[in-house]
């Protein structure tokens, strides 16, 4: 049967949603067995075995910083999750993607959803979807403004009157926050991890803010200059250290889009305060440090990672979706 579907590709979670509202997520990861050219593995069993495969196989993170890096894979890993969720036949795939992406990257998008065996694929503006999931009300005349922290994109976005005012990103998120905790732990305590594991500690004992401190984890890592297996305590207060230049850059984002913004806007923001949404919004003490340094009240969406999909849900549904499209 000819189904529609919703689609947010996002940098480290790809969210499925279906016509009855059901949202399906998958890590956007795929390990192919280059000897057997096979898919191996997709999804959460692939994010397992990143930074684990023996040498005939290749973990592919097929989005890199909110596009595609990888079109074949994508496809591939597309294609899995639509047979896993019983929906190998779609008739239309409306796909949320990142303001301000190029012509080029807008095609690689295209290209990567009709080759996973959809009839028509069509992009939707993702930071409206983001605020329209996180309840913001982006058709009011006065203006609102939406923080949106991902994997691999910080996109900030003044909205009014049912359209971007100003649009601002950053290749840096979550991912970038997982490289920082890598080089800060190598510098400073001679440890080596991998990612999957400074991911792991960001979410256990990270912290934005000093008031906001977790019990130390200890990390077994591989030891500078040979020697071997070492392992070390890890606190919250290290994590700040680790993450203080990637907060650094979310407010300067902030401060850049402020001074690109009209002031009348400016004003309905002060009053109104900043929306905060994507999954790296959850590291401990983002809103209070945010709210500090941009002296602006800030607060987080409900499930902020899945606002883009519940606000492409909300737009396939109300019949409006085609007034987002991109063209
Ligand atoms: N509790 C937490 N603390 C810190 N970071 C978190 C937490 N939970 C999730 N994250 C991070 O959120 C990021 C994923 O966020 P999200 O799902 O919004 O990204 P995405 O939509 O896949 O990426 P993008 O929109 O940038 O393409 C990951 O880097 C993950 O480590
Ligand atoms: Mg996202």
């Amino acid at each position: 049967m000819p189904r529609r579907i919703g689609l947010d590709l996002g940098t480290d979670y790809t969210r499925i949603i279906s016509e009855e509202g059901k949202v399906f997520r998958f890590p956007t990861v795929i390990v192919m067995d280059k000897y057997a050219e096979r898919i191996a593995a997709v999804g959460r069993n692939a994010k397992m075995m990143l930074g684990k495969t023996p040498d005939h196989m290749e973990a592919i993170c097929p989005v890199r910083n909110g596009v595609v890096a990888n079109g074949t894979a994508c496809s591939d890993m597309l294609r899995s999750f639509f047979e896993e969720i019983g929906m190998s036949s779609l008739s239309e795939v409306f796909v949320s993607v990142s303001a301000g992406i190029t012509e080029m990257e807008v095609t690689n998008i295209r290209q990567a959803v009709y080759g996973a065996n959809v009839r028509k694929v069509t992009l939707v503006n993702g930071i409206i979807c983001s605020a329209i999931g996180a309840g913001i009300q982006y058709r009011d005349i006065r203006g609102s403004m939406i923080l949106d922290l991902g994997g691999g994109l910080n996109r900030a976005a003044v909205l009014s009157l049912a359209d971007v005012a100003k649009y601002s990103a950053q290749a840096a998120g979550g991912d970038a926050m997982d490289e920082a905790i890598v080089a800060y732990l190598r510098q400073k305590k001679g440890v080596t991890i991998g990612l999957p594991m400074a991911e792991r500690l960001k979410i256990q004992v990270g912290s934005a803010h000093p008031r906001v401190k977790k019990a130390p984890v200890t990390v077994i890592g591989q030891g500078e200059g040979g020697r071997g297996i070492v392992q070390t305590d890890v606190t919250s207060d290290d994590m700040r250290e680790a993450l203080s230049a990637q907060i650094s850059g979310i407010v300067e984002l902030v401060n850049r889009t402020i001074a690109d913004t009209p002031p009348e806007l400016c004003a309905d923001i002060g009053d109104f305060g900043i929306m905060l949404t994507g999954g790296s919004a959850c590291l401990s003490g983002m809103t209070q440090v945010l709210q500090e340094r941009i002296r602006v009240r800030v607060t987080m969406a409900n499930e902020p990672q899945d606002v883009t999909a519940k606000g492409l849900k909300i737009l396939m549904e109300s019949g409006r979706v085609n007034e987002y499209a991109l063209r």
